[in-house]
């Protein structure tokens, strides 16, 4: 169920000039509920100036420290962003939807891996979970994280990152505005930086598992070149903040001009009809017909929007963020689906 809960704010903490740390006091009674796993995402909730304002942050904490924090970037114009680093006080309350997401490595303590991390800026926060929760797991995985940033001194998690002491992990900062002792090690990464560092044997395409986070372009990028290095595509799991989604939009056409869409959540239902000409997704017209539903990104990246169709067909034009076997089993990315028969029921609660 995609329900939010009112969580206290815990602490507070500044981690570089424009990021801060958001810890939440979890409730024993929403203990189980907010179990998460390493590389999952929180969505929180909370009305900014009089607006509704939704967004989802990735959870830092590895799951064995028990602690549930998000870092929250400020980004231009970000109401949220700027609202968490610059208002929120110690003891506020956010409404918090439980843990999701599907970038998240099938770790078992008995399997030796070798993995390849690649996270740039507050792309490192799932990342760092990860990466946290492997060297717990698997002692007797590797790990190699290159870790993009303009400097030394905007680094997230730069003295975290340096504190840990394990033989499993080698870290290659790269600085994109400093420069560095291995000229390898400057610049953002790119087709060819992937090729650069492949040939000096700092990116190992043999690796077991790769997981990229940051900017669109360096996560295509990185696939693509690995892609032409023969990797198996199912090795390279990937979370977008953000995208165009340009290359992947599927076009939908239907042959009748409305469609009656029931909506379900919260044990209630809505029903509402969709024009096919005006309407931009399910999520979008249940927004405005005056429904409270869960959503983040509105572009196909994370799943805060995921329901289930329960009747009727309809289709997303993109999903960068269901598994195929979610896509079989009836979900969708509501804020990517249009309706593909004249009735559909949609459903939040399965
Ligand atoms: S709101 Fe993020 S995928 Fe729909």
């Amino acid at each position: 169920m995609n329900n939010f809960f009112p969580l206290t704010v815990k602490e507070l903490k500044k981690v570089t000039s424009d990021s801060v740390s958001i810890t939440f006091d979890v409730p024993d009674n929403l203990k189980e509920r907010f179990n998460f796993k390493e590389g999952q995402y929180i969505t929180l909730k909370k009305e900014i100036k009089g607006e509704n304002v939704q967004r989802a942050y990735s959870i830092w904490k590895a799951p064995y420290e028990g602690v549930l924090s998000v870092l929250v970037k400020k980004v231009e114009n970000g109401i949220f962003s700027s609202f968490s680093n610059d208002e929120l006080k110690q003891g506020d309350t956010i409404e918090v939807m439980a843990p999701q997401g599907n970038f998240v490595p099938e770790l078992n303590s008995t399997q030796s891996k070798h993995y390849t991390l690649i996270a740039a800026g507050s792309g490192i926060t799932p990342i760092f979970s990860i990466l946290k929760q492997i060297l717990k797991t698997e002692t007797g995985s590797t790990i190699d994280l290159f870790y993009v940033n303009k400097t030394k001194e905007s680094t997230i998690f730069h003295s975290e990152l340096a504190g840990i002491s394990s033989p499993n992990l080698t870290i290659h900062n790269l600085y994109t505005k400093e420069s560095s002792s291995d000229s390898n090690l400057e610049g953002r990464i790119d087709k060819l930086k992937c090729k650069v560092l492949h040939s000096s044997n700092l990116l190992k395409v043999d690796s077991d598992e790769f997981y990229l986070c940051g900017p669109e372009q360096m996560i295509f990028d990185v696939k693509d070149y690995l892609v032409e290095e023969k990797v198996n595509e199912s090795k390279i799991k990937f979370e977008l903040f953000t995208a165009s989604g340009s290359d992947k939009v599927e076009e939908v056409i239907t042959d009748f001009s409305e469609a009656q869409i029931t909506i379900t959540i919260d044990d209630d239902d809505f029903d509402y009809t969709y024009n096919v000409d005006k309407a931009e997704s399910i999520l979008e017209e249940g927004i405005n017909q005056g429904l409270d539903l869960p959503y983040s990104c509105k572009g196909g990246v994370c799943c805060t929007c995921r329901a289930k169709i329960i009747e009727g067909t309809a289709k997303m034009k993109i999903n960068y963020a269901l598994t195929d076997q979610e896509v079989e089993d009836g979900y969708v990315l509501t804020c990517q689906t249009v309706p593909t028969s004249p009735v559909v029921k949609v459903s939040f609660d399965d």
